[in-house]
């Protein structure tokens, strides 16, 4: 299937639905989008370090993650706005997704699973990475597949994503801020500062399958 643009999202909600409240309701998603795309970047392509890449991310994972903004159950760090009529202005996720209903939120991660996940050129420490991808395989794998890479694993994307997001994520989990699967805890918890930096170099070094 095509990548869907956001013309064809509005077409098709307006058509899964019908009347007149429906088209507001599908301008309106197009607007948010917008919202998020001056952050996350067209298509979700992230080109700001501090802001990861969602594009092509499984549906069902940003889905959770933006009802965990919603409820608390994820922290939102404020960053400034690196685009759009906001520009310069701070933001951060809990407002991005005030008063989102589960429909709206349900059609956002569609948009932007749909997209590519594009990821961004950074340097890595090649002989660090070697000692994350150990790590990788021996604690990680069995639920990030493909070196993390598999969107279809509804646990993120972690290879190719920027390097600060990956290391903010970490200090997140490691801090107890974050909420993380029970089974992912006692792996996150093996970890010292030196492993998380292998973990993460080894990351940057990949790309998502796709
Ligand atoms: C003001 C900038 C900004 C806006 C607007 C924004 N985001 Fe974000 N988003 C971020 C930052 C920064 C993070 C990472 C830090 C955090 O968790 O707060 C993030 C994290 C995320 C994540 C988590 C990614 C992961 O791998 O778990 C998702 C999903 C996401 N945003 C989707 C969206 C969607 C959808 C919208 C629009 C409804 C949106 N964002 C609007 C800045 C923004
Ligand atoms: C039992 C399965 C499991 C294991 C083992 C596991 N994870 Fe996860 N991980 C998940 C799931 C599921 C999520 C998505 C959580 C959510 O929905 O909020 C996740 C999320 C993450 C995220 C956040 C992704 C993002 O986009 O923000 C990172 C980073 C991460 N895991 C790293 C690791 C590392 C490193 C290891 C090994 C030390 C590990 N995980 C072991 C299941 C696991």
């Amino acid at each position: 299937m095509g990548r869907m643009g956001k013309e064809f999202l509005l077409l098709l909600v307006t058509a899964a639905i019908a009347p007149a409240s429906v088209v507001a309701s599908a301008q309106d998603i197009a607007a948010i989008i917008d919202d998020c795309e001056s952050c996350h970047g067209r298509g979700g392509a992230s080109a700001w370090k501090d802001i990861p890449v969602i594009g092509g991310m499984s549906a069902f994972y940003l889905d959770a993650q933006l009802h965990a903004y919603q409820d608390g159950y994820r922290p939102c760090g404020e960053v400034e706005y690196p685009a759009g009529p906001e520009r310069g202005l701070v933001g951060d996720m809990c407002e991005a997704v005030d008063g989102l209903d589960a429909t709206q939120i349900a059609a956002i991660a569609d948009y932007f699973a749909e997209q590519v996940f594009i990821v961004p050129d950074q340097q890595a420490d090649r002989q660090l990475a070697e000692q994350g991808e150990e790590l990788h395989e021996r604690l990680c794998a069995k639920c990030h597949s493909e070196g993390g890479g598999l969107a279809f694993d509804d646990a993120g994307i972690l290879a190719g994503q920027w390097r600060g997001y990956l290391q903010q994520s970490f200090r997140q989990f490691r801090a107890g801020e974050r909420w993380q699967p029970e089974k992912m805890a006692p792996t996150v918890e093996q970890l010292d500062d030196r492993d998380v930096e292998a973990l993460v170099e080894f990351y940057v070094t990949r790309a998502p399958v796709e």
